[in-house]
């Protein structure tokens, strides 16, 4: 095997399975379709592709410069990250550096692709605004964000705005076919399922959990739903279900012995608990009365928890809410 090979081998499958072209940006059609054609005619907007993390908008940029550029890519294109911790003033003479370089070869714009840039500053972006505006005539920028809101109006204005959602079960499934094929690995169909459902649209977490997966089986094993949930760290419905029947049909003790055992076996904190029985509890039918006072107290459970509230009596809360709703129901 050449070192290269083994050096992509030892690649976490984000990076080794990042689409190398726009058609394995899976998904996102509509996008792919629409700057495609901004490319081909050459008429590239400043861009801004905002949505939530692992749907592919790092990729889809990287991709089209590649399209874009070839074997220039390197001279053409500048990536930067806002969210490391080096202001402004580093991002501002980077980029001039970078665009004020006159290119002997090639022609057309530069691309500078600003990462993560809802983590700047609302002073920070308003200085971004300038040093776009000064240097539209050569460079064009495509800004990253998770969030538009987080993003200063007067650059979004400046920029054509594409919405990436999150990505379909179909579309994460492709992708994963791809990997399960190359990795020679076997999934039950449960566990597929799954996988694509716990993914929640977001495909960096179905290769990171897929990717646990196959280091924690053997050569030619099995990969089984139960080994995806603890992989992702979520709870089994069956153990939630477990959990409510107890907290339903015996007393304190009975039921807060039983979800001690739940969590210690399943490795599990309270919390991942409370977003288990938010998700089970969506599945039941309740008056909605009872729903909305399991899920209020629920609610302020989890916020005690983020404050830093004891284990032992936020967990006993928790019992308390589910069967006093309950018991209220009956
Ligand atoms: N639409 C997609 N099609 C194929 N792979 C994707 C897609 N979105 C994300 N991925 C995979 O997930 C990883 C993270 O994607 P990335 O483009 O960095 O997401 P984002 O920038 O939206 O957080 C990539 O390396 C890629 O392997
Ligand atoms: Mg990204």
């Amino acid at each position: 095997m050449s070192s290269s090979n083994s050096v992509r081998d030892n690649l976490p499958w984000v990076e080794k399975y990042r689409p190398s072209n726009l058609d394995e940006v899976y998904g996102q059609q509509e996008v792919v379709q629409t700057i495609r054609k901004f490319a081909q005619d050459g008429r590239i907007p400043h861009l801004l592709f905002y949505g939530p993390p692992g749907t592919g908008k790092t990729s889809t940029i990287i991709a089209l410069a590649r399209e874009i550029y070839g074997k220039n890519y390197r001279n053409m294109v500048l990536e930067l990250n806002a969210s490391d911790d080096r202001g402004i003033d580093v991002v501002r003479n980077q980029i001039k550096t970078f665009a004020s370089t006159r290119q002997i070869f090639s022609t057309g714009f530069k691309l500078i692709i600003l990462d993560e840039a809802d983590a700047m500053t609302n002073v920070a972006q308003n200085a971004l605004r300038r040093v776009i505006e000064k240097y539209t005539k050569n460079t064009r920028f495509c800004i990253l964000a998770n969030y538009s809101h987080k993003m200063n109006p007067a650059l979004l204005s400046r920029c054509t705005r594409f919405r990436f959602s999150p990505l379909t079960e179909t579309a994460i499934e492709e992708r994963v076919e791809d990997v399960i094929k190359e990795e020679h690995l076997k999934v039950s169909d449960e566990a597929k399922k799954g996988l694509l459902k716990l993914s929640e649209g977001d495909m960096r977490k179905a290769l990171n959990v897929l990717q646990a997966c196959a280091a924690s089986v053997d050569k030619g094993e099995e990969i089984t739903l139960d080994m995806i949930y603890e992989c992702v760290g979520a709870p089994r419905p069956q153990s939630i279900e477990l959990v409510l029947d107890s907290i339903m049909r015996h007393d304190w003790t009975d039921a807060y012995a039983t979800m001690n055992k739940i969590k210690s076996t399943e490795g599990l904190a309270l919390i991942d608990l409370i977003a288990g029985f938010v998700d089970v509890l969506s599945q039941y039918e309740l008056k909605d009365r009872t729903r909305m006072d399991i899920l209020e107290g629920l609610g302020d459970i989890e916020y005690g928890i983020s404050k830093g509230g004891s284990d032992k009596i936020q967990s006993t809360a928790v019992i308390g809410v589910i069967k006093r709703a309950l018991e209220n129901e009956a």
